[in-house]
């Protein structure tokens, strides 16, 4: 695969970070509840983490990263209706993290990407966890 390609490729990931930190960090600030409220603030961070080790890779190999981001979606219904969109995107963030590590055969960029799919793992299981809490009431 070309330089240029493994670079389009991390501008994809870069672009979806971007969205799930903007997403995050709104469906906290308006959500009332503190565990949800506080979940999506820490993984935000989380998103900005990765954006930046993307962004690094992406300079390293000599390409500028993006600040583009998809039109935003919230989700909608209260806090149940965010958590759902942001287990949406996690799962989304899972399948394109797991066809870029089998397309980019660059050991130090798949490795990086290993990192992160795993994260983004941890972020779904940590929101569906969430859900669950806010469905019964806690
Ligand atoms: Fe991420
Ligand atoms: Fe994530």
């Amino acid at each position: 695969m070309k330089r240029s390609e493994v670079i389009r490729l991390l501008n994809q990931d870069l672009s979806g970070e971007i969205e799930a930190i903007l997403v995050y960090m709104r469906n906290s600030f308006v959500t009332g509840q503190c565990r949800p409220s506080r979940g999506m603030e820490e993984i935000a961070k989380d998103e900005m983490r990765h954006a930046e080790w993307l962004a690094e890779l992406i300079v390293d190999l000599g390409g500028v990263p993006t600040m583009q981001h998809r039109p935003l979606n919230f989700g909608r219904g209260g806090t149940e209706g965010y958590l759902k969109r942001l287990i949406a995107l996690e799962e989304e963030a899972i399948a394109m993290y797991s066809e870029h590590i089998r397309l980019i055969k660059d050991e130090r960029v798949a490795s990086r990407l290993k990192r992160i799919l795993e994260e983004e793992i941890e972020h779904r299981d940590e929101f569906s966890e969430l859900l669950g809490e806010v469905k019964k009431g806690g």
